[in-house]
């Protein structure tokens, strides 16, 4: 029933208007979502935000707001408060975003557009309250304080064998940048993201469009010495979640500047993504897995990835990237990925991975699987009125 409820919705596309019962599925899944996230509060303590569940104990795992995913509790929280204007979730969105406010000034990680932005930056879109608009400013000023000029990227990691290593990942923290320069006219913040988005075009990606990792570059010559992964199965391989950071990266960056190499780009990397996924569409969490068919799925890849395709169906009228959203929204709301009500330490999906060769989050819900799939369901929503 509820792959017909989902399917319904795709004919959208092609003109004609069913929107009912694709809307009548995405409200479960975001019923549950509440329900979820409405026990979750009640659990978590004080200044720590839910990460994931420990597949040993079954307890739940929480880290202190320097953790790159701080961010995406109050960033749901926010997403769920939009959907259903509930004043209890929007307390707590507000409380946990209040938490993070501290990590404004952290040099020390590349990760600020994940933590600020999807915090603070749902705050500010939600609330337009000028306080959230400051830190963000002070973030995107951080955040800028990593980028080597002739490298022409912002420095993912300050650890790990890399002089000078940039992951893909690190797409996901140029919104931050492009914002700032929207909100404060200073142009400096969008030149910063545009060098590092076309830098990682040339650098990060093969032929066919899948990309590395990690990007090792020289500092003082900004040459390209290392092609690996730390989160995937090889150097050679494509990391799943790395293919969504890519996708979702370049997608934005077309929205956000309307510079067509990069919806070119984000194209590509759909098409090279789309025949590569199950029949279920849930990616395995490298596509080059060994053990495939029997290798673990990531849901947090597939839920970014069903994000990114419905924005980009939009500025393509494709109805493949539409589609494969839509059936990755329909698997993950089935009973096999989302979470029954009171189960899953109140995660709303299952099944997912975080860091695989580091034997780290296998099979566990993660907090940005769920923010991805509640954003995904909320675009679904707004696109198939
Ligand atoms: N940015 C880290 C990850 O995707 O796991």
């Amino acid at each position: 029933m509820k792959k017909l409820l989902f399917l319904l919705g795709s004919v959208l596309l092609t003109g004609a208007v069913i929107p009912v019962n694709a809307q009548v599925a995405a409200d479960k899944a975001l019923h549950l979502a509440i329900q979820q996230y409405k026990q979750m509060m009640t659990h978590v303590p004080d200044s720590l935000l839910p990460r994931t569940t420990d597949n040993k104990t079954g307890k739940l795992v929480t880290s202190g707001t320097e953790w790159w995913t701080s961010g995406f509790y109050p960033g749901t929280l926010w997403y769920l408060y939009e959907y259903s204007k509930d004043k209890t979730i929007l307390k707590e969105a507000r409380k946990r975003t209040t938490e993070v406010e501290k990590e404004q000034y952290n040099k020390t990680t590349h990760d600020l557009g994940f933590m600020m932005y999807c915090s603070f930056g749902n705050a500010y879109r939600l609330t337009g309250n000028p306080k959230d608009k400051q830190v963000l400013i002070t973030s995107a000023r951080t955040l800028t304080t990593r980028f080597n000029p002739v490298v022409g990227c912002i420095k993912s990691w300050d650890h790990g064998k890399w002089k000078f290593p940039v992951i893909i990942d690190n797409m996901m923290n140029l919104e931050l940048l492009t914002w700032a320069t929207k909100e404060t006219g200073d142009t400096s913040f969008a030149h910063i993201a545009r060098t590092h988005a076309n830098t990682t075009m040339k650098n990060h990606f093969r032929p066919d469009f899948s990309s590395y990792h990690v990007i090792g570059y020289d500092p003082a010559t900004g040459a390209v010495v290392a092609r690996n992964t730390a989160q995937g199965f090889a150097d050679s391989s494509a990391w799943a979640r790395g293919q969504a950071w890519g996708l979702y990266g370049y997608t934005m960056m077309f929205r956000e500047t309307k510079d067509g190499a990069y919806l070119e780009q984000a194209k590509q990397i759909a098409n090279y993504i789309i025949p590569h996924l199950p029949a279920d569409k849930i990616p395995y969490w490298d596509f080059d897995a060994p053990d495939i068919p029997n290798a673990k799925r990531d849901a947090s890849a597939g839920a970014v990835m069903a994000s990114a395709l419905l924005e980009l169906s939009q500025y393509t009228k494709n109805q493949t990237y539409f589609q494969t959203a839509e059936q990755i929204l329909q698997t993950l709301s089935s009973d096999e990925y989302l979470a029954k009500a009171g189960t899953n330490n109140n995660f709303i999906l299952k099944h997912s991975v975080g860091h695989l060769p580091a034997n780290s989050e296998v099979d566990v819900p993660l907090t940005y699987a769920d923010y991805y799939f509640v954003e995904a369901l909320l675009r679904y929503k707004k696109y198939s009125k």
